[in-house]
């Protein structure tokens, strides 16, 4: 296991840290970048949408999109991106899952497809508190690729706040799976605040077991931690 990690408990910093470990790898070449949606990446996006970063000629990869939401309402992931990045900083293009897919397992095949030709030079990502990555819940395996998912009662729990009541909140969603995400030359994690604790520890002094799916990221080569929390 490869983890550099940055205890940073000023979040203005970490931030900036964000940004400047982006920059740094588009400066290295990369053009392909897997982002994340979520309240911790909001703070990166507005400090991504305030600097001179320009992704023209980059393609970007969503981690995962609700199913049943129209790409129109505005929690669907595809407008929390064209909100808080895309509008500002446009991609020479975008995917996102397509939660109205009428066969919503076959455009998880296709979407790993896509990605599988593609290869992430770049992975952004957040944790859930139950330990989850992009929606894969705790008992996903580790070799899971794109696939639909039945969301846990914490993580539609979690995710309440953003709707009118938890009933709004959908009961699926298409997610890259843990290999996809593996896959990803460099990715940097950004865990933010104590309800983060307990899956940060996990992935940092835990055995690795499924039940907490970050534990994952324990094989991978090359993790950047961001962190306020002294683990
Ligand atoms: P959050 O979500 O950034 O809103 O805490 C992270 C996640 O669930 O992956």
């Amino acid at each position: 296991m490869t983890i550099h990690i940055e205890v940073l408990k000023d979040l203005d910093l970490l931030y900036a840290k964000g940004l400047a470990i982006i920059e740094a790898k588009l400066e290295q070449g990369a053009t392909t970048f897997g982002l994340a949606t979520g309240g911790t990446m909001l703070p990166l996006y507005e400090k991504i949408r305030a600097s001179s970063i320009d992704f023209s000629s980059c393609v970007s990869f969503n981690l995962d999109e609700y199913v049943g939401l129209p790409a129109t309402h505005s929690e669907s992931y595809r407008t929390f991106m064209r909100m808080n990045l895309f509008d500002a900083k446009p991609f020479a293009k975008s995917e996102l899952p397509d939660g109205l897919a009428a066969d919503v397992e076959a455009e998880a095949i296709a979407y790993e497809e896509k990605l599988q030709n593609a290869h992430l030079n770049f992975q952004l990502l957040g944790i859930g508190e139950n330990g989850h990555i992009g929606f894969n819940e705790p008992g996903t395996p580790f070799d899971s690729t794109t696939h639909v998912v039945e969301l846990t009662q914490s993580t539609r729990q979690a995710n309440a706040r953003f709707f009118n009541s938890i009933d709004e909140v959908p009961t699926h969603a298409i997610t890259m799976g843990i290999s996809s995400i593996l896959r990803a030359d460099t990715i940097l994690l950004i865990a933010v605040g104590e309800k983060k604790r307990r899956p940060l520890e996990a992935l940092l002094k835990g055995d690795q077991t499924t039940e907490v799916p970050v534990t994952a990221l324990q094989d991978h080569k090359n993790i950047i931690i961001l962190t306020d929390l002294d683990i």
